[in-house]
């Protein structure tokens, strides 16, 4: 799919909540791509469930296509099944092209030194929110007894003897660099002990799997894990197939684009407990929420908009606590919000592009310091074409999550918007238009 040359067309519902109906959630992207990075540790194919079918999972299986597994999905009856066979690797080298448009390529250089002894990749892309570094994976290989060489653009890891157990404190809590070193400690020799590790679901999904086919990977889910090593036995899947969670974030976002823009919406398959800190934002400010195990409503949202309350101070965490990936979508929902809120972001310096996107089109957020800003609520979103209507008023998709973001904006504003780069959209969320559709958005997809 080419879709870096198309865009979607918005019409606004002018702050009417008329969106109805029901969305069903996607497995988490975030746990996927660990998932399918882990399958290198295996001796032969694994099942994956629940994989969503989006730009990154794409990206991820090509990159273990060119290594040499089998990656991909097989028609099984009526059912589509996604498998990868890992058995038939023949390169340690991940691909300079494909790693560059995705950070999470990062994750296979745990696998792949724990299996080969030696990785080369690229320095990793992704999203344009930060600097995003990787000096506490190297460090943590260089513990387990790895070499680590680069020059401009690459690094060479070395573990020709296999890695071995090792005691590592992580200086931040990391998502990435938690999942990597457990992942490359499984198949190590000894006990290695990582210590402030990131806590996220997607990792306890990840390791409950791994444990299942023969890992020994204790405490997950805590910030201290423990993995015992199975002296370089591969795992197996045999009756284990991987199921992955349902994706926390694209829950998170449609609520709060639901809170905004539906009488009544219902999210199904979902897991409400992995959403508590956007759940009690919006409760607070007074959207009718109802949960129930698999689901969570938001029912009846008939009370204007502009009678919600705003959320005082809000600072993004690692989890559980209030998540960066959904802190834009929050600001789009708080610029709705009748009052003051402040938004601290503490991951990521770079995370805040799309603010003078939402404030050409309406909105009054002001920057306290390059970390904080401040949005003053209720303003109302509109597009240039009240003036003129041959007009449309582009904004650009800055990353996965702004991107979401400014479909909510053009979503509750008035007028017609285009919203660019939509490519960033779809590497995690699958089938945005059409889901958004079937609520009664008017959105499409063009070719630009
Ligand atoms: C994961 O990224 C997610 N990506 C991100 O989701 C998410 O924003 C992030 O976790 C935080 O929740 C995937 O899971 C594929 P980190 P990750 O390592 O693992 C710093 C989305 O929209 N750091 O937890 O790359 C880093 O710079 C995305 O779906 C170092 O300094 O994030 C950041 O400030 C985007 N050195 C902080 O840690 C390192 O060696 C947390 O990053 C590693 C990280």
């Amino acid at each position: 799919m080419n879709n870096k040359n198309q865009s979607f067309k918005i019409t606004g519902l002018a702050g009417e909540k008329t969106l109805k109906g029901t969305v069903s959630i996607q497995g988490a992207k975030n746990a996927a791509l660990k998932a399918m990075a882990a399958a290198i540790l295996f001796d032969g194919p694994v099942t994956l469930e629940n994989i969503p079918d989006n730009a990154d999972v794409a990206t991820m299986t090509e990159i273990l296509t060119k290594l040499g597994a089998k990656a991909g999905w097989v028609e099984d009856g009526d059912l589509s099944i996604f498998k990868i066979d890992a058995s038939g690797i023949t390169s340690t080298d991940i691909d300079l092209n494909l790693a560059a448009n995705m950070r999470a390529s990062v994750v296979l250089t745990g696998p792949l030194l724990a299996r080969f002894g030696k990785v080369s990749f690229p320095s990793p892309g992704g999203c344009v929110i930060g600097t995003r570094p990787i000096d506490l994976f190297l460090s943590g290989y260089k513990k387990m007894g790895a070499e680590v060489d680069e020059d401009k653009c690459s690094y060479q890891i070395t573990a020709p003897n296999g890695l071995h157990e090792a005691d590592i404190f992580f200086n931040l809590q990391t998502v990435g660099g938690t999942e990597t070193l457990m992942m490359a400690a499984v198949l190590g020799s000894g006990t290695t002990i990582l210590k402030n590790c990131a806590m996220e679901p997607e990792i306890v999904n990840v390791a409950e799997w791994l444990n299942d086919c023969g890992a020994d990977i204790r405490g997950v889910g805590t910030t201290t894990i423990e993995i015992v090593g199975t002296k370089g036995k591969l795992l197996s899947a045999k009756k284990h197939p991987y199921v992955t969670i349902p994706d926390r974030i694209e829950t998170g976002s449609f609520l709060l684009l639901g809170a905004l823009c539906a009488r009544d919406l219902t999210i199904t398959d979902c897991e409400p407990k992995h959403c508590e800190s956007v759940i009690n934002i919006l409760k607070k400010s007074g959207v009718p929420i109802e949960v129930g195990p698999t689901t969570i409503k938001i029912v009846d949202n008939v009370a204007p908009t502009q009678l919600l309350r705003p959320s005082i101070d809000v600072r993004t965490h690692e989890y559980p606590g209030f998540p960066t990936d959904l802190q834009s979508p929050l600001v789009a929902f708080l610029t709705q919000t009748n009052g003051e809120s402040k938004v601290f972001e503490t991951i990521y310096e770079g995370r805040y592009k799309y603010v003078e996107d939402l404030n050409k089109v309406g909105t009054d957020i002001t920057f306290s310091n390059p970390r904080e800003i401040v949005i003053h609520g209720p303003t109302q979103i509109k597009s240039d074409s009240e003036k003129d209507e041959k007009n449309t008023t582009t904004i650009e998709a800055r990353d996965i999550r702004a991107g979401f973001a400014v479909v909510m904006a053009a979503l509750c504003g008035k007028g017609k918007f285009t919203i660019t780069n939509i490519h960033l959209i779809d590497r995690g969320y699958e089938k945005l238009e059409y889901r958004l559709q079937m609520l009664g958005a008017k959105i499409e997809r063009v070719n630009q």
